[in-house]
């Protein structure tokens, strides 16, 4: 089975998608990205794409923080987005790579004067974190990079080794996942995740400003909470304390979907195992991106993979 990715302006073969040693982006990481969910429904032989408009419009963003201009408009991005889904054969959950880059193969640190180029893959994904049994956190020694440093509004390559670092850590040392806080000591996010803490009945979770990635899913999760559960979130500041004190906490993203915080630095978190709260928002959660929940299928773009004899 050949794998499709689109690739310097065409869509070709995955293992004809290669970029040369020089290239900029490769070099500094000046590049930004996307992650998009492809959840395959079987019953319906068909893929529903996750709020992919969003998606391209934090690209979007992003790209204007780095300086780059692409030739394609949202609604092209997701036309090129199902095309490629629906050239490769998977049958399963997929994750959708889009990225831009700085593919001049020139050296000089900067941001200016370089070409650039958007690439899209696809490649099976499965779930990232433990969604049933909940995860293990430890709140990390590296701290979250500040947005004037490198903008974590934007989704920035470069800025993933700040996530790295705090990820393999925490791994090493027997967790799951690193919660990072700001320069100042204040809760910001996962290592590839935002954090939500249930307290006094209520969602509450780091503003903007603490140097989050403003996520489609804590997004999702707010208006889900919101229209279904008559549930509020509040934005606000965190202390790291508030960790070990909250009724339940969870953590949100494409790649983490809702998952369940059980335990931060050696604390139960509540009762020490999946609070009600976020058992509720997953399964609503779950049904929205899996197309089961019409009263929010706009958020969702349908992909059929051709079929292909075997
Ligand atoms: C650092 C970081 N924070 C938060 C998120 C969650 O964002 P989203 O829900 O849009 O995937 C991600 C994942 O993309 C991330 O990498």
């Amino acid at each position: 089975m050949i794998s499709y990715a689109f690739f310097q302006g065409r869509f070709v073969p995955l293992s004809e998608a290669k970029i040369g040693v020089m290239t900029h982006a490769f070099n500094y990481g000046t590049a930004c990205f996307e992650g998009i969910r492809g959840n395959w429904s079987s019953e319906e032989e068909v893929f529903y794409l996750f709020r992919p408009r969003d998606h391209f419009e934090r690209l979007l963003k992003s790209c204007r923080v780095l300086n780059i201009e692409l030739p394609y408009t949202i609604d092209e991005m997701c036309n090129l987005t199902v095309q490629l889904v629906e050239m490769n054969s998977y049958r399963e959950d997929i994750y959708i790579r889009p990225l831009a880059y700085k593919s001049s193969e020139r050296l000089g640190v900067r941001l200016h004067d370089l070409e650039a180029d958007f690439l899209l893959f696809v490649t099976p994904f499965g779930p990232y974190l433990d969604i049933e049994k909940g995860i293990k956190c430890c709140v990390s020694s590296w701290r979250r990079i500040d947005d004037n440093m490198i903008p974590p509004r934007a989704k920035i390559c470069g800025l993933y080794v700040n996530s790295a670092l705090a990820k393999t850590e925490a791994w090493e040392n027997g967790f799951e996942e690193a919660i990072l806080l700001t320069h100042d000591g204040h809760v910001s996010e996962g290592s590839g995740e935002n954090i939500f803490l249930v307290m006094n009945g209520k969602l509450v979770t780091p503003p903007t400003t603490d140097n989050i990635l403003m996520g489609i899913t804590r997004d999702t999760v707010m208006k889900l909470a919101k229209n279904e559960m008559g549930i509020e979130t509040v934005e606000r500041q965190i202390d790291r304390s508030e960790l070990y004190i909250a009724d339940e906490c969870f953590l949100t993203g494409t790649a983490a979907h809702v998952t369940p915080v059980i335990e931060i630095d050696h604390r139960k978190v509540g009762s020490g195992g999946v609070g009600k709260v976020t058992h509720e928002l997953q399964r609503l959660y779950f049904d929205v991106i899996r197309g089961k929940n019409r009263k929010y299928i706009d958020w969702c773009i349908p992909a059929r993979p051709k079929l292909v004899k075997a």
